[in-house]
């Protein structure tokens, strides 16, 4: 579970507030979704829920563990091994091929030859089997978008956080990315928080945030 509490996030010199106050709870299994228009800060709150980002104020609990009080070892770890990350843009390392960015977090726990299977499957499943050997740069906007979405998927992480990840697809390709979504949060019971500005998109979620100039305004629940 993810527990926020009173999370105020401020940039800059004088401080510009750019969240005000947030306490939102993300359960264990659950699917939310965030949106709201450009600048009301979905990628800064998804950001500081997912631990990449510290708020100004507030606490961020993760599994009952303040993130925080943790060490940077243990917060590394944690992350690559429970944590599934799909940026808004994406960061693919440029010197390694798509397989092999896929690889990255088994590779950094020691577990590469376990995970070769299944990035292979996600391969196909995201229908860019033809990028396996080829570097980011010789990859379309879509296709290096599915690279950081297996990538995501690899090691089967408790948590995905995922901001706009259908942004660079078309059509086909972005349902398939959120039947991929859906089906992983059903069958393995992930906890998803996803960034997006598609209705049809968030109202996949289990539940419906959206956020105003860093209030959050709403929230609705499905059926
Ligand atoms: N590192 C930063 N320094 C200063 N201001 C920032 C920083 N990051 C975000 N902001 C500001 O915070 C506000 C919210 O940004 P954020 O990226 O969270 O919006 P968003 O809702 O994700 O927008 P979009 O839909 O365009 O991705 C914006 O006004 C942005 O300019
Ligand atoms: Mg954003």
């Amino acid at each position: 579970m993810i527990k926020a509490e009173s999370i105020i996030k401020e940039f800059g010199d004088p401080p510009q507030r750019i969240l005000h106050n947030i306490s939102m709870e993300i359960n264990k299994g659950e699917f939310v979704s965030i949106s709201g228009r450009s600048g009301s800060g979905k990628s800064t709150l998804l950001y500081i829920i997912s631990s990449l980002d510290e708020p100004t104020f507030g606490h961020i609990y993760i599994d009952g563990k303040n993130v925080t009080h943790m060490s940077v070892d243990e917060i590394h770890e944690f992350r690559n091994r429970h944590i599934g990350f799909i940026f808004q843009f994406h960061y693919l390392l440029p010197e390694l091929t798509a397989l092999e960015n896929i690889l990255l977090p088994p590779r950094n726990l020691g577990l590469l030859k376990k995970y070769e299977p299944r990035a292979n499957m996600l391969l196909e499943k995201l229908n860019i089997p033809h990028t396996r050997n080829k570097l980011p740069g010789q990859l379309s906007g879509g296709e290096q978008q599915r690279v950081a979405i297996a990538r995501a998927l690899i090691m089967e992480p408790s948590y995905i956080f995922a901001d706009e990840p259908t942004g660079n697809l078309d059509t086909a390709n972005a349902e398939i990315v959120m039947n991929i979504l859906k089906e992983t949060n059903k069958e393995k019971g992930t906890t998803i928080a996803l960034v997006t500005h598609d209705p049809d998109y968030a109202a996949m979620a289990d539940r419906e945030i959206f956020l105003v100039d860093g209030h959050v305004s709403e929230t609705y629940t499905g059926d």
